[in-house]
């Protein structure tokens, strides 16, 4: 099989975006928009990628690190200009160059897969997808012969009246062959309306060139796929199409999704079938989640791993590593390094922070749990506070397993709670209490007789 390598044009501001952020980079799915079209390079087997950055080019570089490699293109001089700038960079490869644009978030890499197997198969010079659309304005226009050969691209500026009639338009997704395309870039100048280097221009060129038979035009089965984006509504309306993709692949794999209109989960996420999502539930990031658990309604679950048979409602986690057949919510905040054991059991407003619950554990209430290292079936009174931080320094907490917390309880830290203890509701704990034995840390009630007619 021939080499593969892409191309993916990148250098453009995106003005009607309105935004300090480069186009590419502006986020869909929970990715930025020009990683999807790396992605899509990926699974149609390019063996390198090579992005061509101008407008905030070092927040692109930084933004996909290794994911690519990287040219520069001072100027945004035109497409065909932006080609030409990977010029030195191909030398010496031998294979075919696809070429894509950043902006095309919704591009699926089988799209990919089907126009370089096309390509190859015709051995040709050049191949264009292209898509039949109700309404052209603004893309160039597939000019074909009589025989349908494709024999050029006109730029909406520069079409006649029924060139602009025609409704087949490139895409800006294309195949070549590199030595071919290298040549015909060299022919290509800026004399048309909008002064740039067309890359669309290298068409015409090879067709006299090579001959009609070394060039196609090959349409794409969804023309939603090539769709780009040029400002704030079109990012909407793609993640949404997106959104439903994900929701779609995650249905046909056997989870119940309760209502697709409420529910946003980004595209890296796995989750197991016979998982019901609830509705109004955000998952983002590298989450995972196992089979028979139940999300939502109302939740937000970021780059957290999630068990089985485990119920998590209005939740928000994120950073999170929770256990199979735990319950948490409702109202419940956990934050980054919460790790949750098997069967543990955590009520309504209830936030934990950086901290281990070990086996069968139960916060049932109105808890604040920080840095703080908990055996297994510990029991936390309600209203139970961890008093971390004195200010400077964050201290743990260490419950060991079976310790029972009375409910309205600060625990002092740097503090430990031996196995069995147990601590007396009210109690303020600045020292540690031993194993199996009762700390008390509270005044003595004294009662006044008859105070209330005396007064
Ligand atoms: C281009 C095509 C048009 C096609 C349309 C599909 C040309 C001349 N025209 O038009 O036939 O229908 O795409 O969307 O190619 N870019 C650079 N450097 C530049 C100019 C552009 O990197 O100097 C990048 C942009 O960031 C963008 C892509 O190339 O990702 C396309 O550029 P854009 O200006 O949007 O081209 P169109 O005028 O839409
Ligand atoms: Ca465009």
């Amino acid at each position: 099989m021939t080499d593969l390598l892409a191309v993916i044009l990148a250098a453009g501001k995106g003005t009607r975006m309105k935004s300090a952020l480069p186009k590419v980079l502006h986020s869909i799915g929970g990715k930025p928009m020009v990683e999807h079209v790396l992605n899509a390079a990926q699974t149609a087997g390019a063996k390198r990628k090579v992005v061509v950055v101008g407008f905030g080019a070092e927040s692109v570089e930084t933004t996909l690190g290794t994911q690519a490699e990287y040219v520069i293109q001072a100027e945004q001089l035109g497409t065909g200009h932006a080609v030409m700038q990977a010029g030195d960079l191909l030398q010496g490869f031998d294979g075919t160059v696809m070429v894509l644009c950043g902006d095309t978030p919704l591009l699926r890499g089988q799209t990919l897969t089907k126009l370089v197997a096309e390509h190859q198969a015709l051995q040709a010079s050049a191949t264009v997808l292209t898509a039949c659309m109700t309404d052209p304005t603004g893309y160039g226009r597939v000019i074909r012969d009589d025989n349908g050969q494709i024999l050029k691209i006109v730029e909406q500026k520069d079409a006649t009246s029924s060139e602009l009639a025609v409704n087949e338009v490139n895409t800006g997704i294309y195949c070549f062959d590199r030595a071919a395309l290298f040549d015909a870039l060299r022919s290509i100048n800026c004399n048309n309306m909008q002064g740039e280097y067309y890359l669309t221009d290298v068409i015409d060129i090879l067709v006299k060139s090579q001959g009609k038979a070394k060039v196609y035009a090959v349409q794409v089965d969804d023309v939603e796929e090539t769709l780009g984006i040029n400002s704030r509504m079109h990012l909407a309306e793609a993640e949404k199409i997106l959104r439903r993709r994900k929701l779609v692949s995650l249905m046909d794999n056997g989870v119940t999704i309760m209502d697709i209109d409420s529910t946003f989960i980004d595209d890296q996420v796995c989750i197991e079938p016979d998982t019901v999502i609830y509705p109004f539930t955000w998952i983002e990031g590298a989450t995972t989640i196992g089979r028979g658990s139940a999300i939502g309604p109302n939740s937000r679950i970021q780059n957290s791993s999630i068990g089985e048979n485990t119920t998590l409602h209005f939740t928000y986690a994120h950073d999170c590593q929770i256990g199979n057949g735990v319950t948490v919510g409702p109202y419940v905040h956990l934050r980054p390094n919460t790790v949750l054991a098997d069967g543990v059991k955590i009520g309504n407003f209830v936030e934990v922070k950086n901290s281990q619950v070990g086996t069968g554990s139960k916060i049932p209430h109105l808890s604040y749990i920080g840095d703080t290292d908990m055996g297994e079936k510990v029991n936390i009174g309600s209203g139970t506070i961890t008093v971390n931080y004195d200010g400077k320094k964050k201290h743990r907490t260490i419950l060991e397993d079976g310790a029972f917390i009375g409910c309205n309880t600060n625990l002092v830290a740097p503090v430990t709670v031996g196995k069995g203890a147990y601590v007396a509701a009210g109690s303020t704990i600045t020292k540690d209490v031993p194993s199996d034995a009762l700390g008390v840390a509270r005044a003595r009630q004294s009662n006044i007789e008859g105070w209330v007619n005396r007064k």
